[in-house]
């Protein structure tokens, strides 16, 4: 059995299944066409501090108006966390630093050692109890912006 089986059979074993699994596995093994990586949104400088702005009509964010979906961009994990709102945290764990947070059944997750957190960014278990960075996100006509 190869590595990456290994890591499959191992993210089975924590009990997540169909898309879950496969976007934890993504990110678990690096692949980064999984997410979003290569298209650049506009970055701007705005009244508070640089923003991302991303173009949910077009195609490189357009997963973001589905629930549960998530992309990553500039090292920021943005995720449609309900109808109405959006969520958007450091990509890098404040555990041991790892680079592997993603969004997973309504919170965020570190694949590295299963750190959880909130939407908030606030710590669900003991790995994750230092909670994450987080971004504020407003939505103007199809356009998310990300004030980092
Ligand atoms: S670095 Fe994220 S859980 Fe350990």
């Amino acid at each position: 059995m190869n590595e990456k089986m290994n890591r499959m059979e191992f993210l089975k074993s924590l009990g997540l299944k169909g898309a879950s699994l496969f976007a934890v596995y993504c990110a678990a093994s690096s692949l980064t066409s999984c997410v979003n990586e290569s298209m650049d949104p506009s970055l701007t400088s705005g009244g508070t501090g640089n923003e991302l702005l991303l173009d949910l009509s077009s195609s490189a964010y357009s997963k973001l108006n589905t629930v549960g979906n998530y992309v990553i961009v500039s090292g920021i994990v943005i995720a449609k966390v309900s109808a109405t709102a959006f969520a958007a945290v450091t990509q890098v764990c404040s555990h041991e630093g790892k680079r592997q947070v993603v969004f997973n059944a309504g919170e965020f997750y570190c694949s590295a050692h299963g750190a959880r957190f909130d939407t908030a960014g606030k710590g669900l278990n003991s790995t994750g109890s230092r909670g994450l960075k987080t971004y504020v996100t407003t939505l103007e006509g199809t356009i998310l912006k990300v004030t980092v």
